[in-house]
């Protein structure tokens, strides 16, 4: 009989402070509604004090979710766990998540207090949270570089206080799989009360030992993960929900289970990638495009014989669906619906019209349209609401010519228009850009992307574009690669004008 691991989502709160990765109200609860439908346990639906607008998502969140708890952040404040506990007064599961550094680092360094005066701290904050709600967890944040003696002090104090949920996060990625297990099994051992409560593992990917510093902590003893969808995250990222979901699934002699239905797996990394902004790499477990790609003549050989021969996991497990369907100028409505449930974005009728509109208009360029197609053209249709919205230009340039764009755009309704020179198209449309918008803002990071073959394709954009200290992510298609980079640059801009 395998034993029930628990799956905590922290996409929406630890993946989410991914610079330039921040979503709206509408796109949060999007996700997580994803989320339950893949069967998380918890979802961490934000850090309500840090803003108006991360109280509005938690709340929002909390009246649409019915099946998974919903859990918000907090320091070990008073006002954090006040703010926290409003935040999820509609949820039908409510959970706080407080706690403080209880390293020597964050004791000496952030918080220049004693080892004794923080964990009276923690003490409070959870009686506190207690309460405001019946279920708090507990964070020993920097648990990975604490003392296993004071940590184990700390655990104790706040499992009496009233913790039933504890967390031991790995804040910067440090730890080695064997540390990391043996920590979790000297709380084990070492705390009274422990075999009360549900220990969680929290692991960050600095070293690119997340997912392996998760499994050690399992079998040490923890019985809840802390895990983000494609594994996004602050720096590294954190461990990836996707991997630790196929490792307990395909390894059932480790004696695991979890809730999830893998089979949505595929379409939630879409969808995550796709409001995030965020690429997933080709070559990332489990979700990745190149996950089930067998291109090497040996490989593909032994697949036809025998799939068991190459692939530890079947492809339909995680929801990719045999490419059945080719989408063309003569696909409808329906199909066209249909691949964009798969890829996990559900629009209205409305919104359906207007988006394939816009695939007639691009099949007709392309002898047929592939997923990251039509993820672009959904881009274009989310984008279409903005505050600024790209109305025309024309570009002249090519060998011996100087660069030379015209433009217009929507500002907030009102069309303006301006025209500038610059060493190459890219250069003269986005400064006549910046003449409409002259805000101070550069380009960090520009990619453009081929999505299938041939001179007919659709172009894809992501860009990085830093405005005022922070990072926001832009993503575009379009068959002509200058529009589809001015359309990425404005799709930055819209997240923070
Ligand atoms: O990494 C970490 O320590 C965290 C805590 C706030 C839970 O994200
Ligand atoms: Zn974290």
């Amino acid at each position: 009989m395998s034993e029930r691991i628990f799956l905590f989502d922290t996409t929406l709160r630890d993946g989410e402070q991914v610079p330039g990765c921040q979503l709206n109200t509408i796109e949060k609860t999007q996700v997580a509604l994803a989320l339950e439908s893949l069967g998380v346990d918890v979802i961490e639906a934000g850090f309500p004090v840090s803003s108006p607008g991360d109280f509005a998502s938690v709340q929002a969140i909390s009246k649409t979710v019915r099946n998974c708890t919903v859990c918000a952040l907090s320091r070990s404040l008073a006002h954090d766990i006040e703010v926290a506990a409003e935040s999820l007064k509609w949820a039908a599961r409510p959970r706080i998540h407080t706690g403080i550094g209880v390293s020597d680092y964050h004791i000496n360094y952030k918080f220049h207090s004693s080892q004794e005066a923080v964990l009276q701290q923690a003490v409070d904050s959870v009686k506190k949270a207690r309460q405001l709600v019946a279920e708090v967890e507990f964070y020993a944040e920097d648990a990975g570089r604490a003392d296993n003696v004071y940590l184990a002090r700390v655990v104790e104090a706040v499992i009496k206080a009233g913790a039933s949920v504890i967390n031991i996060p790995d804040t910067v990625g440090y730890c080695l799989p064997e540390h990391y297990g043996e920590k979790i099994r000297f709380l084990m051992e070492h705390v009274n009360g422990i075999e009360n409560v549900i220990v969680s593992t929290h692991c960050h990917n600095d070293l690119g030992l997340a997912t392996a510093n998760t499994l050690t902590g399992i079998q040490a003893g923890a019985r809840q993960v802390e895990v983000t969808v494609n594994g996004i995250g602050e720096r590294a990222g954190n461990t990836a929900l996707e991997e630790i979901a196929m490792i307990l699934k395909s390894r059932r002699d480790l004696g695991f289970m979890t809730g999830i239905k893998t089979q949505n797996l595929l379409k939630t990394s879409h969808l995550v990638s796709h409001l995030m902004g965020m690429p997933v790499q080709p070559n990332k477990a489990v979700v990745g495009r190149n996950a089930f790609a067998h291109s090497s003549g040996i490989h593909q050989d032994g697949i036809i014989k025998n799939s068991a021969t190459y692939e530890i996991i079947n492809p339909q497990d995680i929801g990719l669906e045999e490419d059945t369907m080719v989408l063309t100028a003569r696909s409808g409505r329906s199909a066209l619906r249909k691949r964009l449930e798969m890829l996990g974005v559900n629009i209205d009728s409305k919104r359906l019209d207007e988006v394939y509109e816009r695939f007639l208009r691009l099949a007709d360029h392309n002898s047929y349209l592939k997923d990251d197609d039509i993820l672009a053209l959904v881009g274009q249709e989310r984008t279409a609401n903005r505050r600024i919205k790209l109305e025309s230009l024309k570009v002249i340039s090519g060998k011996g010519l100087q660069a030379h764009a015209d433009m217009t755009l929507m500002v907030a309704g009102e069309c303006r228009s301006a025209s500038s020179e610059g060493n190459g198209p890219v250069d003269a449309a986005v400064k006549a850009m910046k003449k409409i918008i002259p805000l101070s803002m550069t380009m960090q990071e520009f990619l453009i992307q081929a999505i299938t073959k041939g001179s007919d394709d659709t172009g894809k954009v992501h860009m990085l574009v830093e405005h005022d200290g922070n990072d926001y992510y832009g993503f575009a298609g379009n068959t002509d690669i200058v529009t589809a980079t001015l359309e990425a640059y404005i799709d930055a801009i819209n997240k923070f004008i």
